[in-house]
């Protein structure tokens, strides 16, 4: 859990929410209830975003979106980046994060249909990030999809890229140069590493801290980043799709200001009840560079006994009531599915590897893994 100090906060730093007509001088953080579309025709055509970054509707047909004809979704999207990029201000980034729209089973992935509308603004394409995940749906006929990308966008040559920032602990830090002026020396940056073009960021799932009930926000984390690299303090992030507001979450906790546009009333409210404890340093969100769970940790992980037993059964022909016996356990049921089937408990596992005749890491070891090991030992 992590609390940011913002600058001075105060009552009139909270999250303004408009409808339907714009004040002539918007606050530093405001909420549109409404079209995204409405927004920008009511905008003054000035260049005032540091930062757009956003997820848009995929046209899978979720709750808050008509699906509607590819070529006319790729319109849609096209007529709003259009009056993005003449606000963008000069150094200034477009962050856009999308998936694959899928049809009777086969993807089209949205980041390269999307990016030649993004190059006919002249817009240079800095990195595809890929934002890889580890939850989701499990596919039958094709490989579970388990990234999305980030196209990042700058409108110039120059452009605001705060590498510092976002620095992640190296894989070697104690790795030194081992030939020439410096051989001896620590050859790695003491503060970190980048971050590279591929992220581990766990995507909000049903128990993740941050969850509300949007049914795809993308994480604090992962705006986190881009926020602090690609933007200033007092920097204007800017989201178009804002749903429950993970953006302004994410630019509040670090000074930046924040404009969104959502629909959905509902989500305008979650949105509002997040960005303004963030704006008093009290947001609450897992860091872009908290270390991934390491699942091995979990009980969870560990082989159903009935696995190890059928392994087992299988290749050393031991029968059920010898199974059974050797795994102290009054019944095995060894069922095609393994349904129903016990974890190993730890203390169970010496005199089980013991009535069995095999070393102890056996019994968390896969077929294929014991072979190999075996071919090696
Ligand atoms: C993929 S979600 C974005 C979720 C967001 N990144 C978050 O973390 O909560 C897209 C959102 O766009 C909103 N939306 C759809 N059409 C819109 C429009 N024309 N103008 C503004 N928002 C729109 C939807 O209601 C939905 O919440």
């Amino acid at each position: 859990m992590t609390r940011h100090k913002a600058s001075k906060p105060g009552k009139r730093d909270r999250t303004v929410v408009l409808k339907k007509t714009l004040p002539e001088r918007l606050p530093a953080h405001a909420l549109w209830h409404g079209e995204v579309e409405a927004f920008l025709a009511a905008l003054p055509r000035r260049r005032v975003f540091d930062l757009v970054i956003t997820s848009p509707p995929y046209n899978t047909g979720k709750p808050y979106e008509t699906k509607v004809e590819l070529t006319q979704y790729l319109l849609w999207q096209g007529a709003i980046i259009a009056a993005i990029v003449p606000r963008l201000k000069p150094g200034g980034s477009i962050c856009w994060q999308v998936g694959n729209y899928v049809e009777n089973g086969y993807i089209r992935p949205l980041d390269v249909l999307l990016h030649p509308i993004f190059e006919s603004h002249d817009l240079l394409l800095r990195n595809r990030v890929v934002w890889r995940f580890g939850h989701g749906l499990h596919a039958k006929k094709r490989f579970s999809g388990r990234y999305e990308v980030i196209l990042w966008y700058t409108r110039d040559e120059d452009y605001t890229f705060n590498l510092d920032a976002v620095r992640i602990p190296s894989k070697y830090p104690g790795k030194k140069h081992y030939k020439g002026p410096k051989a001896g020396k620590i050859s790695g940056n003491p503060d970190g590493k980048n971050p590279e073009d591929v992220w581990d960021i766990p995507n909000v799932v049903a128990r993740h801290r941050e969850k509300a009930s949007h049914p795809c926000q993308f994480p604090v984390g992962l705006v986190e980043r881009l926020v602090l690299a690609l933007s200033k303090p007092r920097g204007l992030v800017f989201d178009p799709f804002c749903g429950v507001g993970s953006a302004g979450v994410a630019a509040a906790a670090h000074g930046r200001r924040f404009w969104g546009c959502e629909i959905s009333a509902e989500y305008v409210r979650q949105a509002k009840a997040r960005i303004d404890p963030a704006i008093e340093g009290k947001a609450e969100y897992r860091r872009h560079d908290k270390q991934v769970y390491d699942h091995k940790d979990s009980p969870l992980s560990l082989r159903p006994i009935g696995h190890v037993l059928r392994a087992l059964r299988d290749e050393a022909g031991l029968t059920q009531a010898q199974l059974a016996k050797a795994s102290h356990l009054s019944q095995v049921t060894i069922s095609k599915y393994e349904s129903g089937c016990m974890p190993i408990r730890s203390d169970k596992v010496p005199a089980l590897a013991k009535a069995l005749a095999v070393p102890p890491f056996r019994l968390f070891m896969t077929d294929a893994e014991w072979r190999r090991w075996e071919r090696n030992a």
